[in-house]
């Protein structure tokens, strides 16, 4: 039990990879909360969980409801440890369609929404006095344009660059900021992503997927449990001299 007595949050957690983190965390011995916008989504995951898992409704774009939901979560669990950063959201357009709304509700949840999560962690943090935590979720997506999905790319590579700013500011308080970059991973988010390229490049539904899916040197995409052995290694003390880090776990696809 690599996480036993730990206490986390992770945002995002209705389903998918937060979702998978959170069982993957419990099984190590953590108590998580489960944040999400979506209200009846997160209750069910966490109910699905045990009693290791709290739910709380939290919406990373606003600032009274990162409060009330760091607040219930510490209220629930006693202490903060460990926050994942894992709420995002997808959009697709030629550079030409790109809409201002579409700019700012990506950048809203991707960007903002993560520093000010983690703000919140890092206060929480450095009042308990004993370190902690913070992984961000990034992408490949991040480390490199791609042609219909400039809004998504530039948040990602914000997510990067916010880790390393915060990682080298906050790891005189013993917290240690990281995160990881997936490549494709299956799941109900691909299904939206799929939908887009198959309007953008006229491909039948599905296509897009197989065709990422055979391009990935490991063979296939990833699937959430494919990273949670990164998520749970960044959260135990043996990653404690690793500091504004990005590691990708993508089967080969970045390097590729
Ligand atoms: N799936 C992939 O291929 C892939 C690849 C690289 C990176 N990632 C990153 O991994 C993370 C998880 O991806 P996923 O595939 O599980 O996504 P997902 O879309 O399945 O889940 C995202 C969750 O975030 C929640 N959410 C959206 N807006 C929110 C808000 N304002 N406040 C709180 N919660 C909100 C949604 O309700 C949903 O439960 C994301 O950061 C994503 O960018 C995913």
């Amino acid at each position: 039990m690599r996480l036993q007595g730990k206490t986390a949050l992770i945002t995002g957690a209705a389903r998918g990879i937060g979702l998978e983190f959170a069982r993957a965390y419990i099984a190590e011995g953590a108590t998580v909360t489960l944040a999400d916008i979506n209200a009846d989504a997160v209750a069910k995951a966490a109910a699905s969980l045990g009693p290791q898992a709290h739910a709380v409704q939290m919406d990373v774009t606003r600032q009274d409801s990162i409060d009330a939901g760091f607040a219930a979560a510490v209220a629930k669990m006693g202490r903060l440890d460990i926050l994942i950063n894992n709420a995002a959201l997808f959009s697709a357009a030629p550079i030409v369609e790109i809409t201002r709304a579409d700019y700012d509700k990506l950048f809203a949840v991707n960007v903002a929404g993560t520093l000010f999560c983690l703000q919140a962690a890092a206060r929480q943090m450095i009042a308990q006095g004993q370190g902690g935590k913070i992984i961000n979720m990034a992408s490949q997506a991040g480390r490199r344009g791609e042609g219909l999905v400039g809004v998504y790319c530039a948040t990602k590579a914000a997510v990067i660059s916010l880790t390393q700013s915060a990682g080298l500011d906050l790891i005189k308080h013993g917290i240690n900021v990281n995160a990881i970059a997936p490549g494709v991973v299956d799941g109900e988010h691909w299904d939206g992503v799929d939908a887009f390229f198959a309007k953008y490049e006229n491909k039948p539904f599905g296509q897009k997927k197989r065709e990422v899916g055979a391009a990935v040197p490991f063979g296939r995409m990833g699937t959430a449990a494919d990273l949670t052995g990164m998520a749970i290694f960044l959260a135990t003390e043996d990653a404690r001299y690793i500091v504004a880090q990005t590691y990708g776990v993508d089967g080969g696809n970045w390097m590729a």
